[in-house]
Formats: structure tokens, sequence, C-alpha cells
């Protein structure tokens, strides 16, 4: 099992070119099932649960092929309309192929996600509305069936709770069929827009993604469509925190600032110097960050969930106490026990952490709790004395594009072994 080696202290400066957004390119290979023809996707990150992405594909006969960070996809098999167990629990996410499945076979089985690091992970919001969209939903031994029953002409949905996933099901199955939707409550995360901005380009009518209220006009069929997967946003703040715990001076470069809002805000507040343009950052951290009014995590334009390890592991650094609360997730705080381990000063009361900040850390033999919990362990052991490893770094690898040679390229001590 491969580990990272950190040897912290280094002040981080130079630049770096950020990669493509994980959460957009997983629900971007699910859309490509609905396209008649080919698919090309620029800038798809080269990750496990990319990866994982593809081997679905493959298994309902799609081919699919990858070269750096292009990935071509062509429909050239009769489908299959099921998922294996197997290739569904390798990654959550898996559960947005359910939609463009449907789509394509007016039937799918898929197995429950299952829980996962962050609590339970259920999906009854995503399967309420597909049955609004007119299918059958029956769940028996952990299987998933669902079949399309009828095909209303016009459906208004509104989702419980907006949803990451499930907007980009409703999206997936309604995109080319007989029915109008409108999706109330709708995830206005820059992941759902660029969702809809690819389907778009083929030739679908998906209006109002980014809003609250997603409007679907099904069409009959889209076509070959190429399309550059926007930059990730998390695997930025992950960036940022890097710099802004080692007193670093950081450009990222190949960034849209414009989804960065929030995340700018909160480094600004800790005292970092943050200069930016359309796709461009430059973070440089002050002497000694300081602490931040109560922070909570929320849907976009909210502080994004994603990003609450990392905000948390900076505060660590930072003067004062600070308070994180998170909202989305049940289950987030598992990686805090390691980076006490490495001197961090946190209280955790349910879903709220409570940062002390210290002026010292010292290494310590860590563990990836998940994807980035683990890139928070890796933020802060560059701010530690001593080398610090950690271990089940595969964790990390489902969604950062070689992060140790990232780092290294900004003067990092840090190796894979
Ligand atoms: C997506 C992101 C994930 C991010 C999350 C929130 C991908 C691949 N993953 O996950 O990185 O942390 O958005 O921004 O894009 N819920 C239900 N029932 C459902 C669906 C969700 O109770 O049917 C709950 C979840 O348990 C969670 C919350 O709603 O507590 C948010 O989930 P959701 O927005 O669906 O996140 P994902 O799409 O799974």
């Amino acid at each position: 099992m491969a580990k990272l080696y950190i040897e912290g202290g280094k002040r981080l400066t130079g630049k770096i070119k950020l990669q493509g957004a994980k959460n957009s390119a997983l629900p971007l290979l699910a859309a490509s099932m609905l396209v008649d023809g080919t698919t090309l996707l620029h800038n798809c990150p080269n990750l496990s649960d990319v990866s994982a992405a593809i081997r679905i594909l493959d298994s309902l006969g799609y081919k699919c092929t990858q070269t750096g960070n292009d990935v071509f996809v062509k429909a050239s098999m009769p489908l299959c309309d099921c998922v294996s167990p197997e290739l569904m629990q390798e990654m959550r996410s898996s559960v947005v192929f359910l939609g463009a499945i449907l789509a394509r076979c007016g039937s799918a089985t898929v197995t429950t996600p299952g829980g996962c690091e962050l609590g339970p992970r259920p999906i009854d919001i995503h399967l309420k509305a597909i049955q609004e969209l007119g299918f059958s939903v029956e769940e028996n031994g952990g299987y998933i069936c669902c079949k399309r029953v009828n095909m209303p002409k016009e459906v208004d949905i509104t989702l419980d709770f907006a949803s990451v996933g499930a907007t980009e099901n409703v999206i997936l199955a309604s995109c080319i069929s007989g029915s109008t939707v409108y999706l109330h409550n709708a995830a206005k995360e820059p992941e759902i827009k660029d969702l809809a901005d690819f389907l778009n380009k083929a030739g679908a009518k998906i209006y109002g993604a980014g809003t609250d209220t997603v409007t679907i006009i099904g069409v009959e069929k889209i076509n070959s469509v190429e399309h550059t997967v926007i930059p990730d946003r998390i695997v930025a703040a992950t960036y940022m925190s890097a710099a802004a715990v080692t007193g670093g001076d950081i450009e990222i470069t190949n960034i849209n600032c414009e989804h960065m809002r929030r995340i700018i805000a909160s480094y600004s507040e800790m005292g970092c110097d943050i200069v930016f343009c359309e796709n461009s950052l430059r973070i440089r951290a002050p002497e000694k960050l300081r602490r931040i009014k109560a922070t909570r995590s929320t849907v976009y334009p909210g502080f994004p969930t994603d990003a609450g390890p990392l905000l948390v592991a900076s505060l660590v650094k930072a003067s004062g106490t600070s308070t994180f609360v998170e909202t989305i997730f049940e289950n987030r705080f598992n990686y805090i026990d390691e980076l006490r381990r490495l001197g961090a000063d946190i209280k955790v009361y349910n879903r709220v952490a409570i940062v002390e900040g210290v002026s010292k850390l010292n290494a310590a033999n860590l563990c990836c709790t998940d994807l980035r919990g683990g890139a928070a362990e890796v933020v802060l052991a560059l701010a530690a004395d001593g080398i610090t490893s950690i271990d089940k770094i595969h964790h990390i690898e489902r969604g950062y594009e070689k992060i140790e040679e990232t780092l290294s390229g900004v003067f990092a001590n840090i190796k894979k072994e």
C-alpha cells in the first residue's frame, strides 16, 4: 500500500495548474450515454473515480478511450440496463448512472449505494423524483429496479432538499423524453450548470441550470459533442489552504474564480491577500492567519461542505478560536482525530467543530479517513515539524491527480512510496 511522506515547514511558492472537476466529470460521463454518436471530454481528471465511471460505461456497452485528460466515448453495442453491484459499490456517485440508463433504456437495475465515510447516503430524493417522472421503483434485497410506466406531458417536481445528485438524475432521466419537466428546489452547484451546458451543446433543451428552477424540455435525441470539464473548485480550495498554512504564495491557473467566491471570502477573512481575475488566482498568506467568524457549510453559493476539512486545517494555524458547522453530512468530522495527532486543538460537538489555533505542530503517522479529510491531513502535515506519513491514500486518489507532484512543484517536501 502506497503512503505519502511529508516533511513540513517548507513555505510553498509558485504556480499550480488546476485539474478538471471530478464532480463534473462523473455526471458528464453518465451523460455521454444519452448522446447518439460520440462524446469528447477535455480536461477530464485522471482519477480512480473517473476510471470507475469508465468501467461502468464499458460494462453497459460503450467504448471509451482515455488519452491524457481527454476521454472519448462512443456507443458501439446494444445496451444493457443494469450496473453490477461491484461496479456500483466502487463509488457512491455511480447513482448518477441511474438517470442516464433510464433515459436510454426505459428501465434500469442498480444496487443501493449504501453508506460511506461521511455517514448514511440515502437516495430517497432521487427515487421520489424518478417516480414523478413516470417510472415505477421497486426496491428488493438491495436492488432497485425502475421501469417507465407512463410519460407525463408536463410535470412539476419539487425536491425535498436541493440534492446535487438528484438534480443531475432528473436532468439525465428527462432530457431525451416526451416530457417537459419543471424542477424546483434544484441544486445550483456549478457542476449542474456544466452538465446542462454539455447537454445543451449536444442539442438538449435545458433552461435555468444554476438557479433553483430548472426546466427540461425533452427532445427526441442529442448528438455528438465536445466539451471541456470545468475546473475543480475543491481542489483549488485545497491548494489555497496549503498556501495559507505554510505562509506561502501560490498562483492557481485554469481556475474559475466565479465558483470560488465564498471560499475566497473565508481565506481573505483569515488575512490572506487574494488577487484574482477570471481564470487565475494568487493567494499570499500573512505572517499569522487570523481566526474567522463562525462558518457553516451549505448549498452553493454558500460555503461548500467538501471544502470544510480544508478550512478547518487552515484554522488550526490561525490565532484564536474559530467555529465551523457542518450542515450537509452527518459524519464528516472523522478526519479531526487525525489532525489532532499533529497537535491540532479541535473540539467536536455533534456537527460543530471548535478550532483553537496553535503555533506548533509535530509530525505523526496518519491514516486517511475519506477524500477531503485525507486532503486536510496532507495540508496540515505541510505545516508540521518533522516527517508525517499518511496511509490509505487511495481515498485522496479518488479526487486528486498526483497530489504529490503538484505539491512538489510548489516546493513541498512530499513523496509517495
Ligand atoms: C455531491 C458531491 C459531493 C458533495 C455533495 C454536496 C458528486 C459526485 N458529489 O454529492 O462531493 O459533498 O454533492 O455538495 O457530485 N440526501 C438524502 N437523500 C437523497 C440525496 C441526498 O437524504 O436522496 C442527503 C445526503 O445524505 C446528504 C445531503 O442530502 O446529507 C447532500 O447530498 P447531495 O447533494 O445529494 O450530495 P451528492 O450528490 O451525493
